[in-house]
């Protein structure tokens, strides 16, 4: 069972050796809401370690996909700055930006957002079509992707004649298609039986263990959260280390199990 939670220190002048792949200082992302504003990132400082499993909890709204919006360089922050392998993205020009989400980052996203008239293969091979990846590289890659997905005869359905948990599969494999740093993953395993979820988190930790991919998993299943190394909560834009208690007991007296 884990204590709440201090809130995360993440000064960036700590020990110079050690290899932070994201670290983020005053990170802030304000949406104009009527007269109002609303703070869905309210100043978090944050570091994560190349090869790193985090996952983060917290009630809806509190600003989990904003944050990995951020840290993914998909969205802009309002103030505070982000760090990528020591590089400080509002100094860094559009292209250059541009060129590390390609690379060094992998996106699945709350939704699956597979294209529907797109193969299962093609679907993988998106981001290397975009980054211009040569075709023969391409399939190779897809193919192996797909072995390590267990979907190896897969790859020309189209995403209507898989079930829920092989797309979710896929959307993953896509994520992986450029070999990133780090993935980011916003409820891989949302609507997903416990065995099927059980099978793709097998198949994260395998990817975290053998190839060092960083992973920030965004999950409202307490299995999922407290198997992690580095189990995090949002709560109201604000990150805390560990599972925040009160959050998990205001889930269960919404599920009726308090
Ligand atoms: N584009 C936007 N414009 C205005 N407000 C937004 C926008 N995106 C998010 N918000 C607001 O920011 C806050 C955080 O939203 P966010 O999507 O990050 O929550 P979440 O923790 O991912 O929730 P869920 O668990 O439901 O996915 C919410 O109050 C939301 O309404
Ligand atoms: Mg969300």
């Amino acid at each position: 069972m884990y204590r709440l939670a201090e809130k995360v220190d993440s000064r960036i002048d700590t020990d110079p050796d050690e290899d932070f792949v994201i670290v983020t200082e005053g990170l802030t992302k304000e949406y104009p809401f009527g007269e109002a504003t609303i703070k869905a990132i309210n100043g978090i400082d944050f570091k994560i370690h190349r090869g790193e499993y985090a996952t983060i909890v917290g009630p809806s709204g509190s600003g989990k996909t904003t944050f990995l919006n951020l840290i993914g360089t998909i969205d802009n922050p309002t103030s505070g700055e982000i760090f990528f392998d020591g590089k400080q993205l509002s100094k860094m020009s559009g292209p250059d930006i541009r060129d590390l989400r390609r690379n060094k980052i992998g996106f699945v996203f709350q939704a699956f957002n597979l294209l529907e008239i797109l193969t299962a293969a093609e679907n993988i091979a998106l981001p290397m079509i975009i980054k211009g990846t040569p075709a023969r590289e391409r399939d190779e890659r897809v193919q192996e992707l797909l072995e390590i997905i267990s979907l190896p005869d897969r790859g020309d359905h189209f995403p209507i004649e898989l079930s829920g948990g092989q797309r979710q599969r896929i959307a993953i494999a896509r994520s992986l298609a450029n070999k990133p740093d780090v993935v980011l993953l916003d409820e891989p395993t949302g609507q997903l039986d416990s065995n099927t979820s059980r099978e793709i988190m097998d198949y994260l930790l395998k990817i975290n263990k053998e190839e060092n991919v960083t992973l920030i998993v965004v999950t409202h299943e307490d299995m999922i959260a407290r198997e992690a190394r580095r189990p995090l909560t949002i709560l109201d834009g604000k990150i805390y280390e560990g599972i925040l208690e009160s959050f998990l007991d205001i889930k269960s007296i919404e599920e009726g199990t308090l």
